[in-house]
């Protein structure tokens, strides 16, 4: 064989080399999942817009299980969330009790979580300003707590949280109920009551006309880091500098280890 027909053969495998390289300079941030959650969480991705969709707009995540999405492009606009109660049904079809996208299959393909869910919402290097801006939204309700940590070298980037179960108290007529009659979900009065002064519609159109409401606080007072309605105050929006990679944590608060008091009380 002469080199150039070893060339030759070469080709595809050099072409496999080419297009993983490609791949790794386009993703600029890394999107890491942690479940702390007593339950299964199975998370969604939606990006903004008329973008391609991520390598996984859907997966699995078991208690204390880990994932990353590493191929965020360099400009990136979308949602995460954490669907709850999935199962597949009798028609094979794969749905959950809350924040389910419809799509029948664990990814959702481009396909929206029909609220009640809790958002993570994530603006990165928007228009070149190498800033990146992320927030927890409520303004389509509540399914369960999560929180968005920058990670990396960036100054001023704090953690947003949303870490109370606001399930817990929820009125009953925003309340989602799953089959044994628990609360799993909480929906924004704006989706249950549909009046103009939830939903920042008509005269209540804009920030100065659509105050907060008796039912946006019970949000706000779980989750002050969070938008409890469409014009809920602005410093909801934390910013990063850009470069950073995001991990987003389902329950917060729940499944934590405290191995200091565990070493006293073995003294
Ligand atoms: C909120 O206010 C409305 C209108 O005043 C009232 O009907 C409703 O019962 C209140 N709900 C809660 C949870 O306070
Ligand atoms: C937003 O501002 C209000 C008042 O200006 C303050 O009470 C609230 O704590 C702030 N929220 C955050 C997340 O900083
Ligand atoms: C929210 O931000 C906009 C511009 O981004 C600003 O004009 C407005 O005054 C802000 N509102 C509040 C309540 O801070």
């Amino acid at each position: 064989m002469d080199a150039r027909a070893s060339f030759y053969l070469l080709l595809p495998f050099l072409a496999l080399l080419a297009r993983d390289s490609c791949a790794d300079k386009a993703g600029a941030a890394t999107l890491n999942f942690a479940n702390k959650c007593s339950y299964t969480v199975w998370p969604g991705t939606l990006t903004g817009g008329s973008s391609g969709q991520l390598s996984s707009t859907g997966f699995e995540l078991a208690t204390g299980a880990s994932f990353s999405i590493n191929d965020i492009p360099e400009t990136w606009s979308g949602r995460v969330w954490g669907r709850t109660g999935c199962a597949t049904d009798a028609s094979r079809k794969f749905v959950c009790a809350t924040a389910d996208c419809g799509s029948g299959k664990v990814s959702c393909n481009g396909a929206r979580p029909i609220p009640p869910a809790s958002l993570a919402e994530f603006t990165l290097a928007a228009a070149g300003s190498g800033q990146d801006f992320y927030d927890i939204s409520l303004v389509d309700g509540f399914n369960l707590p999560l929180s968005i940590t920058p990670q990396g070298s960036g100054s001023g980037c704090s953690t947003t949280s949303c870490p109370g179960n606001i399930n817990s108290v929820c009125p009953s007529e925003l309340a989602v109920k799953g089959s044994d009659g628990s609360v799993v979900a909480c929906k924004s009065a704006c989706l249950a009551l549909n009046k103009p002064q939830y939903c920042c519609t008509g005269a209540y159109g804009t920030a100065e006309t659509c105050p907060p409401t008796n039912y946006s606080k019970i949000f706000k007072d779980q989750c002050p880091q969070a938008y409890s309605y469409a014009y809920d105050d602005n410093n909801s929006t934390f910013t990063c500098a850009g470069g950073a990679s995001f991990l987003i944590t389902f329950c917060p608060l729940d499944l934590i280890c405290h191995p200091i008091l565990l070493g006293y009380s073995f003294k």
